[in-house]
């Protein structure tokens, strides 16, 4: 397994591109299997999330094409109707074919995705919708067994207005008998490029990225003429504004949508950083000390749980007591103890951590335990004195393309390594001297 090495306390500068949305791309390509025929899809980011997705599609009988941010895909024949465990437990985004092969072919055999280090993660809201539109399932040996002779429209009340159960229910209201209605949906930047690819395929939907989402089903679906282009990922557009923070630098990400960045943005103004947002750009700097917040996470539009560990971190350096309060999962605080082995001050008290700023963090071993808690332990070592690693690198190659060679060309003095080597200063030294 490899680490980052960090050489932290040098301010960021420059211009990073921001690649497709992870969250946006793995919704989009398990709706190809209700389109049968070939698809393309442009700007697709290069990561594992995306393979683990291609690989599943594979195994149901749909073989891909990957060639740089570009990714083509037959779904003509299905095979298999069946997400197996190991794929799933690698990325529980995989209960995305559900919806589409309950639609396409009345069937669908999904390993349930179990927990991970964030929560419990359950999908009752999924199944719930999917009977609604006429499926029943049977649950066995940690799989869920899912049949529908046929799917008809209904009215479908979210308890929670969950993500990918929201893109799960579009998927199959598409193929359904008559009118659904999604209340309660989530209404992410993400369900909108669903929603968007879906009606290019032929599908009738209105109100997708609002909480109420009208579908007309059709009978049947084909692939788009021209290829669908994945929205910008706001998340990782939002990271990299927060190196840019955290640093004291000056950071511009480029091809990205601002529009979904308001939250991040409204915050990073509240923190004392000054933002321009141009057409596609959003350029961050901070020469003043960060000011303390008051951060608590919501559903969209409110300000986004992926983002809630990269701001603690910045927290961490501010003038001042900060209040964080995570409402989407249980269990979303895991980066406060590696952090604190960073010296940050941060108490927990249930959903709420409370962030004591400190003048300046020290580099340290600390340990990713899960994709977005992994960019803001980066980010810290960015900030602290010192030499950082970050270990378990397997989760941010889920989530975030290129990273090194993007923090890089900001100034950042990084290398990825295997675990193992321990010369991480002359390491450094020697990567400054090759400049
Ligand atoms: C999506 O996860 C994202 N993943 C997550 O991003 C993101 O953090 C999350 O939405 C919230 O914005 C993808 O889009 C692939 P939810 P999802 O269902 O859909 C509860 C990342 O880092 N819930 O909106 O799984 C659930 O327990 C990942 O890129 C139910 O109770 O999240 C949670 O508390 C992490 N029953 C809340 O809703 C259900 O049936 C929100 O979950 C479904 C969810």
């Amino acid at each position: 397994m490899d680490k980052i090495v960090i050489d932290g306390g040098r301010p960021l500068h420059g211009h990073v591109p921001i690649g497709g949305a992870k969250n946006a791309a793995l919704p989009i390509l398990a709706a190809t299997l209700v389109a049968p025929g070939e698809h393309r899809l442009d700007n697709v980011p290069e990561l594992l999330d995306v393979s683990t997705m291609l690989s599943l599609l594979g195994r149901i009988g749909c073989p891909s094409l990957v060639s740089p941010g570009s990714v083509r895909l037959d779904t003509s024949r299905i095979i298999f109707c069946e997400a197996p465990y190991d794929l799933v437990r690698k990325m529980r985004a995989s209960v995305l074919v559900l919806g589409p092969l309950l639609a396409r072919r009345g069937e669908a055999l999904v390993s349930l995705p179990g927990g991970c280090a964030i929560g419990v993660r359950p999908i009752d809201q999924h199944l719930k919708g999917l009977e609604l539109l006429g499926a029943r399932f049977e649950l066995s040996g940690g799989y869920v067994h899912g049949t529908a002779h046929e799917l008809r429209g209904a009215r479908i009340p979210l308890d929670v207005p969950t993500v990918t159960g929201t893109e799960n229910l579009l998927m199959a209201a598409v193929l359904a008998r008559g009118e659904t209605v999604i209340e309660n949906a989530a209404c992410e930047p993400e369900v909108e490029d669903l929603a968007r690819f879906l009606t290019s395929l032929g599908a009738h939907i209105e109100g997708a990225g609002t909480p109420t989402i009208h579908i007309q089903g059709v009978s049947s679906l084909r692939p788009a003429t021209a290829p669908h282009r994945i929205l910008p990922d706001r998340i990782e557009a939002g990271t990299y504004l927060v190196a840019g923070a955290i640093t004291g630098g000056d950071v511009t990400v480029t091809e990205v949508e601002p529009s979904d960045l308001v939250p991040v943005i409204q915050q990073l103004r509240n923190a004392g950083c000054q933002v321009d947002v141009g057409e596609h750009t959003v350029r961050v700097r901070r020469t003043g000390p960060v000011r303390p917040l008051d951060l608590r996470t919501e559903p969209h539009p409110g300000f986004p749980t992926d983002m809630q560990a990269q701001f603690m971190a910045l927290l961490t350096r501010a003038e001042g007591t900060s209040r964080v309060t995570e409402t989407i999962f249980e269990n979303r605080f895991m980066h406060v103890p590696e952090l604190a082995r960073m010296g940050a001050e941060i108490e927990i008290r249930g959903n709420e951590a409370c962030v004591t700023g400190t003048p300046s963090l020290r580099g340290a071993s600390v340990m990713a335990t899960d994709l977005r808690a992994s960019a803001g332990l980066v980010l810290a070592g960015l900030a602290a004195d010192g030499l950082s690693e970050v270990l378990r690198l397997h989760h941010l190659d889920r989530g975030y393309e290129r990273l090194v060679e993007k923090l890089r060309a900001l100034g950042a003095s990084v290398a990825r390594v295997p675990e193992e080597r321990r010369d991480l200063g002359v390491l450094l030294e020697k990567q400054a001297a090759a400049k």
